[in-house]
C-alpha cells in the first residue's frame, strides 16, 4: 500500500498506433501524440498503481504495433492492463501479450478495489459491424465480483454503454441495455471506463458512474464523427478505501507537426 490513503488508475484509451513511426489517422501522428501524452503521464502521475489501457491499440493491427505500446510504458513501475476494441488485432495482440508490463488477465486486485476488464465480441457483417458482450463475459464477470464481495469493482472496457446524447457511433454494443442491467445487480460496481467515441463524457445511472475518455490520438463527435480541434488526453481515478472516487480528464497540448 502506498503511504496515501487512495489508489491510483490511468486510463489511456484510442491510441490508434501504427508501426510505421509517423503513420496518421485523421490527420494526426498518432505516435507522437501517443508519446506526448505519456510524457505528461510521466510528470504528472509518476507513480501510478495500476494503468488501463481500454481498446483500439494498435491500428494497423500489427504484432510490431503491440510491441512497440510495451516498450513505451515500460518506464512506469506500474502493471498495465488492457481490454481491446474493434480496431484491434486480437490474433496479433494475444501473440505479442502478455509482454512485460502488459498483461491481457482480466481482473485484478487493487487495496479495497477489484479492477475488471470486460471484452465484447466484434464481428464485422455486411450492412454494419455487430458488437455484443457475451453471456459467457456477463457471466464470467459476476463469478468474479461475488468472488470478491468485500471489494469495490471498477469495470473497464472499450465500448460506452448508456445513452447520451452522442452516443451514437457505427460500432456499438447491441445489447448494451442488458449489460447494464446486469451491472446493476452489483451494488458493489461504482464506475465504468471507457473509450471508443474519443471524447470525454460523464453519465450517472443507478448507481454506476459511466465514464468516457479522450483518446490518445485525435478527437470526435460521434454522432456526426466530425474531427473535433481538441487536445488528446487520459484520465486519473483515485480510489479511496470507502468506495469513493475522483477522476477527471487531463488534455495535453500537441503541437502536431
Ligand atoms: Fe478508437
Amino acid at each position: 500500500m502506498t503511504p496515501r490513503d487512495y489508489a491510483t488508475v490511468l486510463q489511456l484509451t484510442d491510441l490508434h498506433l501504427f508501426a510505421e513511426p509517423h503513420g496518421r489517422f485523421n490527420d494526426i501522428d498518432t505516435r507522437a501524440s501517443f508519446l506526448q501524452v505519456v510524457m505528461h503521464v510521466r510528470q504528472h502521475y509518476p507513480n501510478p498503481d495500476v494503468i488501463l489501457v481500454t481498446g483500439d491499440l494498435a491500428h494497423d493491427g500489427k504484432p510490431e504495433t503491440y510491441q512497440f505500446i510495451a516498450d513505451a510504458l515500460k518506464s512506469f513501475s506500474a502493471p498495465v492492463y488492457c481490454v481491446l476494441g474493434n480496431h484491434d488485432n486480437p490474433d496479433a495482440a494475444r501473440r505479442v501479450y502478455p509482454l512485460q508490463p502488459i498483461s491481457m488477465d482480466d481482473h485484478c486486485l487493487l487495496h479495497d478495489w477489484h479492477i475488471l476488464l470486460l471484452a465484447a465480441d466484434h464481428a464485422p457483417m455486411p450492412g454494419g459491424d455487430r458488437v455484443e458482450v457475451s453471456e459467457a463475459a456477463l457471466h464470467r464477470l459476476s463469478t468474479l465480483i461475488r468472488e470478491y464481495p468485500k471489494k469495490w469493482a471498477l469495470i473497464a472496457t472499450h465500448y460506452n454503454l448508456p445513452d447520451h446524447q452522442d452516443r451514437g457511433v457505427a460500432v456499438e454494443v447491441c445489447n448494451h441495455r442488458e449489460v447494464m442491467h446486469q451491472l446493476e445487480q452489483h451494488p458493489s460496481i461504482k464506475l465504468v471506463i471507457s473509450g471508443h467515441v474519443h471524447q470525454e463524457f460523464l453519465v450517472a445511472q443507478h448507481g454506476i458512474c459511466y465514464l468516457s475518455t479522450p483518446a490518445t490520438g485525435y478527437q470526435s463527435t460521434s454522432k456526426s464523427g466530425r474531427v473535433t480541434g481538441e487536445a488528446p488526453g487520459y484520465r486519473w481515478i483515485n480510489l479511496y478505501p470507502n468506495g469513493r472516487f475522483e477522476s477527471d480528464v487531463r488534455r495535453v497540448t500537441f503541437l502536431a507537426s
